[in-house]
């Protein structure tokens, strides 16, 4: 137990607070501590600013106290005497200043050291988690909006399950198309309408060319742009057009891969490689050849009748997506499980069965809705055609995860652009009482939205022009970056490649991750590699420049560093060696913080001014001293295991430590 709570500084401060609180005010019971780190270092470590708040709620109330400022006296005079407290001092109006014990902060850190990052684990109050990242969509190729839910999923699940949160992290894969016989609606309407199209410019023209019978053939014009407006309008009310064309890939795939295997079979010898070639084949294919593109369209509703020969080709060409999307997460180190969307479908009929019984579904011009309070639009569950769709698998995917892996918190990462689908399936679920009404209670589910990603030029990036690369260019622009990476570490402290920095591409992860994740996730971002190659910036350069350094330390010391940490001692002389010690020991509060808001660039201003505090302390400190490392100090180790360790909170655990 002692172990548990040697590094929650925060928490065992509030502790303490809470006691004083008890015997200071015995009238208000339940006040939480206000502790903050102090907004300025003169004044101390840490504050307490509940003597104001304390104060509004006493007077007048026949209290002793006539301001704030004797109540953070009496505070500061009841609290429990610790050995983690060294003085206390109050400032105006009633600001109560920390200052902590320094030998307490160097035991602490020790302690972590000799057993290990775990035992600084922030306490959640959730046990089980459910994270749905990345889910790109099959028949679609994989963006970079998909990319930054990779990343920003992964890493928040890496600090999920840093703090002891066991998390199944969920590839929501869009691997279904639309269901029934769309493609036929599609095509009836759309030649009644393009036939509507034809009759009303035929009219116009003879309207225009023999003015005399103007009139009539007006109507008719205008008649017939009805009939054309009116049936695309239909159209695309039935199916959005994004599943229109979704359908229509799936479709192109399969009759594809007949061609290229008209068994039907694609053999391991006769590999096709990754879909995104296949892809790029087949949509030339389309759109170049009308015979092949009218028996793509019939593949789609033979495949959505069921019929085995499409069904098995469907799956074929999921699993050559598959392969695609593994490789990325190969690349970035990413561990993820797929149950896609195809996953839920049994599990429809009873969710909605159950959300019916609760009253919430209504017939509305032939589908089946929920509708919304707040919200326009109502939430469509069946369409008009009997099928299902994205909003009905995600409501027995919801359900599913409740109820059969009992997850706590269930956590979704897209773009803002689909922050409205998830408040519509979240109110739905908490109106059926699936979930609860209020926000701060469990089980609990989160939209985490993620704003674009910009070229340097302000515009949309898109992975467009990279897709134009060979597989080669593409290898060397990795390499190329990845040992721009290196070299700047590298030449600036002399280092033999590869003993400190590792494989370039296990730098080049690191330096997109860092890119990516130290923004405000739901802000836009610029993609720059000048940027993020930057070693004086806010980049994983400089991280890693800090690290490198470090181990460059321990290094020249000449020892082992199990043995350094059994006999080294912590000491936190320097001023400056006492504020990096500090911040070592918010690690536990800065995690908590960032994963209760689920915002991973909370930590990486954490890791940023954690290397900003160590290179000024080996400045000031001369470290370089190798004399004084050989005297036993585990000071650099005290910085060099916990920064690793601290990367690889963010980043792979294997690639961080093939750093060293
Ligand atoms: N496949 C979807 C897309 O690309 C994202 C899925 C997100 N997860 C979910 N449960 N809806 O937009």
């Amino acid at each position: 137990q002692d172990l548990q709570n040697a590094g929650r500084l925060k928490q065992q401060l509030e502790k303490l607070f809470e006691e004083s609180f008890r015997t200071t005010i015995p009238d208000e019971p339940d006040v939480e501590p206000a502790i903050a780190p102090c907004q300025d270092p003169k004044f101390g470590d840490y504050q307490c600013n509940n003597s104001m708040g304390l104060w509004a709620k006493v007077k007048g109330k026949g209290t002793q106290f006539k301001c704030p400022y004797p109540i953070a006296e009496a505070i500061m005079k009841n609290l429990p005497s610790s050995e983690m407290i060294e003085s206390c001092t109050v400032s105006r109006p009633g600001f109560i200043n920390v200052i902590l014990s320094k030998h307490w902060m160097a035991r602490s850190i020790h302690k972590m050291l000799i057993y290990g990052i775990e035992t600084w684990a922030p306490e959640l109050p959730v046990k089980r988690a459910v994270v749905d990242f990345s889910s790109p969509n099959i028949a679609k190729e994989m963006h970079v909006g998909h990319l930054r839910s990779t990343i920003i999923g992964d890493t928040l699940a890496r600090m999920l399950e840093y703090s002891k949160v066991e998390v199944l992290r969920r590839n929501h894969v869009g691997d279904w198309g639309t269901q029934v016989h769309t493609s036929l609606k599609l095509s009836m309407p759309m030649l009644l309408g393009l036939l509507g199209m034809k009759r009303g410019v035929n009219a116009l023209r003879k309207m225009l060319t023999t003015p005399s019978n103007s009139i009539e053939e007006y109507n008719h014009f205008q008649i017939n742009l009805l009939f054309f407006l009116l049936f695309i309008l239909s159209n695309f009310i039935l199916q959005p057009p994004d599943d229109i064309f979704r359908d229509l890939q799936f479709g192109m795939l399969i009759e594809y891969l007949f061609e290229k295997f008209p068994s039907g079979e694609v053999s391991d010898d006769q590999a096709i490689g990754d879909l995104e070639a296949f892809y790029k084949a087949s949509k030339q294919r389309f759109d170049s050849d009308p015979v092949f593109k009218e028996r793509a369209q019939k593949a789609v509703v033979s495949l959505q009748g069921g019929e085995e020969k499409y069904r098995k080709a469907w799956a074929q060409i999921c699993e050559i997506s598959r392969r695609g999307y593994e490789r990325v997460y190969q690349r970035l180190g990413v561990h993820i499980e797929e149950k896609g969307e195809s996953f839920y479908n049994s599990y429809i009929p009873g969710a909605l069965e159950l959300l019916n019984e609760k009253g919430l579904i209504e017939e509305s011009e032939g589908a089946r809705v929920i509708f919304i309070e707040g919200k326009n639009i109502p939430l469509i569950v069946v369409k008009r055609d009997g099928g299902y769709n994205y909003a009905s698998t995600d409501l027995a995917a919801l359900w599913y995860r409740l109820n059969e892996e009992k997850a706590e918190w269930i956590i979704y990462l897209t773009d803002v652009g689909q922050r409205e689908h998830f408040e519509m399936v979240f109110t739905a679920a908490k109106r059926a009482g699936w979930l609860p009404a209020e926000d701060y209670k469990y089980p609990k589910s989160t939209h985490v939205g993620f704003g674009l990603v910009l070229g340097e030029d302000g515009k949309r990036f898109e992975l467009a022009a990279a897709e134009e690369w060979t597989a080669e260019e593409l290898d060397r622009t990795a390499e190329a970056v990845g040992y721009g990476a290196v070299n700047t570490v590298e030449k600036s402290l002399f280092l033999q490649r590869s003993e400190h920095t590792g494989h370039p591409n296990t730098c080049l992860s690191l330096v997109l991750l860092y890119a990516d994740l130290k923004n405000n996730r739901t802000t836009n971002y610029t993609f720059s590699f000048d940027q993020m190659l930057n070693d004086k910036g806010n980049t994983a350069v400089y991280l890693l420049y800090a690290h490198a350094r470090i181990c460059s330390i321990i290094r020249r010391s000449g020892k082992d560093i199990e043995e350094l940490k059994k006999t080294g001692t912590v000491e936190l002389a320097h001023a400056d060696e006492r504020v990096l010690g500090l911040r070592l020991l918010q690690f536990p509060e800065i995690v908590e913080e960032a994963c209760t808001n689920l915002l991973p660039n909370v930590l990486c201003e954490y890791l940023y001014s954690l290397s900003e505090n160590s290179t000024r302390f080996y400045t000031s400190c001369q470290f370089l001293n190798a004399e004084k490392l050989i005297n036993g100090s585990v000071k650099s180790r005290v910085c060099s295991k916990l920064l690793l360790e601290y990367l690889q909170v963010v980043g792979s655990a294997e690639e961080t430590s093939r750093l060293l």
